[in-house]
């Protein structure tokens, strides 16, 4: 199974190709680092979403969803650090004038183009500030939310008590996050605007290390569950130096990306640092009454913080295959089939009107419960060949013998094998494979 040299290339153009994401505000010219799904990626991003939810919220009896703002007051990022800490340190390239983040200098040089002399090292805040209120004097600065996790534990509380959950529990949330990122190269790798999935998973203290390796290894496996090839993937501890300001050790998932191992995914033990610091600035008891043990304490945390526009990229980056049929390439999109955008593509053998009316019934009949696509343009040859490519698990074909026999024939994506069904065993079948 073959992949074209440019990777990320052949991705993005794919991508924008077929209505999986397109450049922000193309026809102004683009705005660089923000992205809009189209029709194909939002049911992908969808059914990516859908999946974390399923495995960290829903299965879980002790995890709770929220869907906090995503403008907040501005003491939260000062109680929480990221006013204080969350910047980049840049200089400026003498010779070429660019302006590099310090820790993307390759060996003191700059990486356009291999100088040595920058201006000294200036911090660049990396939260969004924007106004909230009328009138421009009295407008309150607001920032739009790094991380979507703040919005958790300023809920901590609320959340604990209206759902009466014991620790150890969880808060789990899925939301955009903003970063005036400076370098933003890699398509959607990383971007000024994009979506995380986070769970906040409150546990006793003396108890974070084992609900560490726990997260850490839930949450590995939910990659490969994904269907992502378990070569591509690693885990890895981050050194001391590497620490976010809050976090007592953190693991990635990393994934091999074409242009080297990147981030998916950390897993943190952020201590009692947001709970405490959120107590000290908005003056609330955030502590835990434990009924079992009779004990006040302020809750550790393990976080999991993944990226959904990552997670696509790695979904579109190992699905991508080309291979040789009958002489011709075809391009497949092999995804687990349970987050393919499209579940099933149904055609009319030839644009005759009976056909047609079959072909549209079944495919209204489908629709209610898996993604279903209808397509009598080109031949037929044609019509598996644009399924392929945008990952179809099944192509339904009605033709002449399907008004004798009431059955259809069914191609299978990755094998191309066809075999015929009653059209009345249809919706049993998908809806086994994919309820
Ligand atoms: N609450 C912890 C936190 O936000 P992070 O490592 O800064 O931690 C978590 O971000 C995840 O969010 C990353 O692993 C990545 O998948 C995603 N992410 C962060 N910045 C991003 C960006 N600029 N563009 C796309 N995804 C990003």
């Amino acid at each position: 199974m073959a992949k074209p040299k440019d990777m990320m290339k052949e991705i993005a153009s794919l991508c924008n190709r077929r209505g999986f994401i397109y450049q922000s505000s193309e026809i102004y010219g683009g705005l660089a680092s923000c992205w809009d799904y189209g029709p194909l990626g939002i049911e992908l991003k969808k059914n990516i979403k859908d999946s974390w939810w399923r495995s960290v919220v829903r299965m879980r009896d002790n995890v709770v969803g929220v869907d906090t703002s995503i403008l907040m007051h501005p003491d939260i990022w000062v109680a929480s650090g990221h006013v204080g800490e969350f910047h980049d340190m840049l200089v400026d390239c003498m010779q070429c004038k660019g302006r590099v983040r310090v820790d993307h200098l390759k060996d003191g040089k700059c990486p356009t183009c291999g100088t040595k002399e920058f201006t000294d090292p200036q911090k660049f805040q990396l939260m969004f500030k924007t106004k909230a209120g009328a009138s421009e004097a009295t407008a309150l600065d607001v920032y739009l939310r790094p991380e979507t996790a703040q919005g958790i534990f300023a809920d901590f509380k609320l959340v604990q008590k209206t759902s009466r959950m014991k620790v150890p529990f969880g808060i789990g949330q899925i939301g955009k996050s903003f970063r005036n990122e400076v370098t933003t190269k890699s398509f959607i790798f990383r971007s000024r605007e994009f979506e995380q999935m986070e769970l906040e998973f409150f546990v006793k203290p003396g108890t974070d290390q084992e609900w560490f390796d726990f997260w850490v290894k839930e949450r590995f496996q939910w990659y490969q569950d994904l269907g992502i090839n378990p070569e591509n993937l690693m885990l890895r501890p981050h050194e001391k130096d590497e620490l976010a300001h809050y976090a007592l050790c953190c693991t990635d998932v990393e994934y091999k990306f074409p242009f080297g191992w990147g981030e998916l995914e950390g897993i943190a033990n952020r201590t009692d640092f947001d709970l405490k610091a959120h107590i000290e600035h908005s003056g609330k008891d955030l502590s835990y009454f434990d009924d079992e043990v009779k004990e006040k304490y302020v809750p550790y945390v393990i976080e999991s913080s993944g990226g959904i526009d990552r997670t696509f990229l790695v979904v579109m980056l190992d699905a991508y295959r080309e291979e040789e049929v009958e002489g011709e390439k075809r391009v497949v999109l092999g995804f687990d089939k349970k987050i393919a955008p499209v579940k099933a593509a149904v055609f009319p053998l030839q644009k005759d009107e009976k056909l047609v009316g079959i072909a549209k019934t079944i495919c209204k009949n489908l629709q209610g419960f898996i993604n279903c696509y209808y397509d009598q343009s080109g031949n037929i040859g044609r019509r598996y060949r644009r399924q392929d490519e945008i990952g179809t698990p099944y192509c339904i074909t009605v033709d002449f013998d399907s008004l004798e026999d009431e059955s259809v024939t069914v191609r299978e994506r990755d094998t191309m094998e066809q075999v015929r069904v009653k059209i009345g065993d249809l919706k049993p079948r998908f809806l086994e494979e994919f309820a």
